[in-house]
C-alpha cells in the first residue's frame, strides 16, 4: 500500500460526462468551472486532460490566484481563463497579470468597467460582463444597461467578449420555477437591448449544471458546466426527473482498514468513549478530519463487501471507527482497500444526503493529505 488514503480520479469518466453534454448541446461550447482546485479533483491535471484530450478551450476560476497558477503551470497549452468573483482589478500588480497572462476578469460592477475603459493597456482587452438577473450576489444591474452601452460607445468598444448571467435556482425546475423564468427573461431582454444598440455579443452564457441538465441555455455560445463534469447531478432529489443527464462520478475516495476487532454491546470506543450499541465488528479506517473527513460525518453509513457499517463515535484526525454487524467478522479484514464513495452509482449522493452536505462540499473539503491519483480506466 503506497498511499494511505487517496482520491482516484478516473479521467475516462470526465470524458464520458463531457460527451454527454456535447450530445445534449452539440452547438454549444463548454466553459469548464475548475475553481477550488477543480472542485477538489486537482485543477492542473483536470485542465491538462481537458485541453489535450477533450479540446475544451475555456476554464473558470474564482480567484486571480487560481488563474495565475493555472496559467503558469500549463504555460505550454492554449486556453482562456476567466476569473469570476475575486478579481481584485484595482491592484496595480493584478492589472499586469490580466494583461500579460491572458486572464479575463468577469466584471460585475460599473466601477470595474470604468477601470477597464480608462486604464492604459486595456483598450483592446476583452470585456466580460456579468449581470445580476435575480441572484442578488454579484453582477451589474440590468437597469444600468443604457449607461453601460453609452460608456462602451464613448470608448469605441463595439462588442462584448462575453455576456454572462448566473442562476440562483438551477437545481429547481427550469420550466416552472418562477425565479428561473424571470432570470431567463431578464437575460434575454438584456441580450436584445445590447444587440439593438449595435453592440456585438461575441459570447453569451447563462447555464450552470442544473440548467444544462434540464436542457436550458443551449441558445448561448457557452455552457458553464461545473459539478456535472465531475459526475453528480446538481438537481435536488425531488426534481431529478426534470434532468436528462446521467453522469459518472469521476472520483472515488479510497482509504484502507488499519485494524478490525470484535466488540460487545456497551464497549467504549475512541475519544469520548462512545458505547457500541450492539455486538459487532469494528473496522478502523485510515481517514479523519486531517484529511478533510469532517467530524459531522459521524453516524453516516458506509458499505464494504455487501455489509452496512456505521461511523461510530467521534471522527478523529487520522482515523474513524466503523461498526459492522457481527456477521461481517469473517469477511472484513485489516489492510483491505475501503471505498467511501465512487464504487456504486449514487453512493456519493447517498453519503452527502446522510451527512447533510452537498457533493460540491464533499469534494472541496478533501485536504492535501489525500493524494489525487489519475487513472484512465
Ligand atoms: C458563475 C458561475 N458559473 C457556473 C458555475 C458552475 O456551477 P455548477 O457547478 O453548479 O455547474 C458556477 C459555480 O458556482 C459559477 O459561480
Amino acid at each position: 500500500m503506497k498511499f494511505r488514503s487517496r482520491l482516484v480520479v478516473n479521467l475516462d469518466n470526465l470524458s464520458f460526462n463531457y460527451s454527454q453534454i456535447k450530445k445534449m448541446a452539440p452547438q454549444s461550447k463548454v466553459l469548464f468551472m475548475v475553481k477550488a482546485d477543480g472542485y477538489g479533483h486537482g485543477m492542473i491535471s483536470i485542465v491538462r486532460y481537458s485541453v489535450c484530450e477533450l479540446g475544451i478551450k475555456d476554464f473558470g476560476c474564482a480567484t486571480i490566484g487560481e488563474a495565475l497558477v493555472l496559467r503558469e503551470e500549463l504555460n505550454d497549452l492554449e486556453f482562456d481563463i476567466y476569473v469570476f468573483s475575486d478579481i481584485q482589478l484595482e491592484l496595480l500588480e493584478n492589472a499586469e497579470i490580466y494583461l500579460k497572462r491572458r486572464i479575463i476578469p468577469v466584471i460585475s460592477n460599473v466601477s470595474e468597467l470604468d477601470y477597464i475603459l480608462h486604464t492604459d493597456g486595456f483598450q483592446h482587452f476583452p470585456i466580460c460582463l456579468k449581470f445580476n438577473t435575480g441572484m442578488n450576489r454579484l453582477g451589474l444591474d440590468p437597469s444600468d444597461a443604457s449607461l453601460i452601452i453609452n460608456k462602451l460607445k464613448q470608448h469605441r468598444r463595439g462588442s462584448i467578449h462575453h455576456l454572462i448571467s448566473h442562476y440562483a435556482n438551477a437545481s429547481f425546475p427550469m420550466a416552472s420555477n418562477e425565479r428561473n423564468i424571470a432570470q431567463r427573461d431578464r437575460f434575454n431582454e438584456l441580450k436584445n437591448i445590447f444587440r439593438e444598440a449595435g453592440i456585438v455579443l461575441e459570447r453569451t452564457s447563462q447555464a450552470n449544471s442544473g440548467c444544462i441538465e434540464q436542457g436550458y441555455g443551449f441558445e448561448d455560445t457557452h455552457l458553464r458546466a461545473g459539478l456535472m463534469m465531475y459526475g453528480p447531478t446538481s438537481l435536488l432529489p425531488e426534481f431529478s426527473s426534470s434532468g436528462f443527464f446521467q453522469g459518472k462520478t469521476v472520483s472515488s475516495l479510497e482509504t484502507y482498514i488499519l485494524r478490525t476487532f470484535e466488540v460487545k454491546a456497551g464497549t467504549p470506543i475512541g475519544y469520548g468513549s462512545t458505547l457500541c450499541p450492539y455486538d459487532g465488528l469494528v473496522a478502523i479506517l485510515a481517514i479523519g478530519y486531517g484529511d478533510g473527513f469532517s467530524t459531522r460525518y459521524a453516524g453516516a453509513h458506509l458499505y464494504h463487501k455487501g455489509f452496512e457499517g456505521v461511523i461510530t463515535g467521534r471522527v478523529n484526525m487520522d482515523m474513524i471507527q466503523v461498526l459492522f454487524p457481527i456477521e461481517a467478522k469473517d469477511h472484513i479484514k485489516a489492510h483491505e482497500i475501503f471505498t467511501i464513495w465512487g464504487k456504486q452509482d449514487g453512493d456519493l449522493l447517498k453519503f452527502s444526503a446522510e451527512t447533510k452536505t452537498i457533493p460540491y462540499e464533499l469534494f472541496c473539503s478533501l485536504l492535501p493529505r489525500i493524494p489525487r491519483v489519475y487513472r484512465l480506466h
